[in-house]
């Protein structure tokens, strides 16, 4: 069966959507799609990929307006005789068709105060941990940093905060830190201050979108806003704080 695929096709300075077809076979996904767009009409077309599996994050971008992995977004899942939509995330700078530069993240993640273990529990330089420590954390090491969560977060794509919000992906990524009970940093006053937790109003877009079904919002965001809660304007927490804080 022919399907029509309009793609973005431009740069930074310029572009517009243009129309292309092919042949969708069974099974086929979007970037599949895309590839025999690229071998048969466009050979300029720009796209990122790599494992065509779900698992590197490189393929994301916009399908019929919804962020998603173009590998994992099968074509029988569309709706049937419309024309398909693929455009580049809207929250990062265009390079060219459908790759953006999403640089900006990995120096977000330079920020974030790093994995510091407190002294080993045992004389062989291992540490006890709790299996349900181990488990809370697990989820959120699914991550693929395919940055999908921060397309479709407001802050980000409408508001443009980049400077002052370091986006759901990264509250994942602290929260894993927070969260690991070997860890002594305290990341608490850096998310209430220069990371922005607080421009997020839980509209839990982010975890409707992740390809990993991490959650986002309920079980990384949500617990970080409550520990700023408890650091800040919780008077009983905040002397236990001041008295127990290695
Ligand atoms: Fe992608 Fe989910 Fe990681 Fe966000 S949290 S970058 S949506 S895998
Ligand atoms: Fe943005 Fe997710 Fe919060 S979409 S507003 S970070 S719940
Ligand atoms: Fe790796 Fe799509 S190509 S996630």
């Amino acid at each position: 069966m022919s399907t029509t695929f309009r793609i973005w096709r431009g740069d930074a300075t310029k572009g517009e959507f243009r129309d292309y077809t092919a042949e969708a076979g069974e099974g086929m996904v979007v970037l599949d799609a895309v590839h025999q767009i690229q071998a048969t009409q466009a050979p300029d077309l720009a796209c990122r990929w790599n494992c065509k599996a779900g698992k590197c994050g490189s393929c994301s971008a916009e399908i019929n307006g919804a962020p998603k992995l173009m590998c994992m977004t099968r074509l029988d899942d569309l709706p049937p005789d419309e024309i398909v939509i693929v455009e580049p995330m809207q929250a990062f700078p265009l390079v060219k068709d459908l790759v953006t530069d999403v640089s900006w993240n990995y120096e977000v993640k330079k920020r974030i105060k790093p994995f510091r273990p407190r002294k080993p529990d045992n004389p062989d330089g291992t540490w006890k941990m709790a299996q349900e420590d181990a488990d809370r954390v697990q989820e959120f090491r699914k991550c693929i940093e395919c940055f999908l969560c921060q397309d479709v977060c407001h802050v980000l794509r409408d508001h443009h905060k980049h400077a002052e919000f370091i986006g759901p992906r990264f509250l994942v990524y602290s929260a894993a830190l927070e969260m690991n009970p070997l860890d002594t940093h305290n990341r608490i006053p850096d998310l209430k201050g220069t990371q922005g937790i607080g421009y997020c109003n839980i509209t839990k877009c982010c975890t409707k979108v992740c390809p990993e079904h991490i959650t986002i919002t309920d079980n990384a965001i949500i617990p970080l806003k409550e520990r700023v809660v408890d650091e800040f304007y919780d008077p009983v927490m905040k002397l236990i704080q001041l008295v127990f804080r290695p």
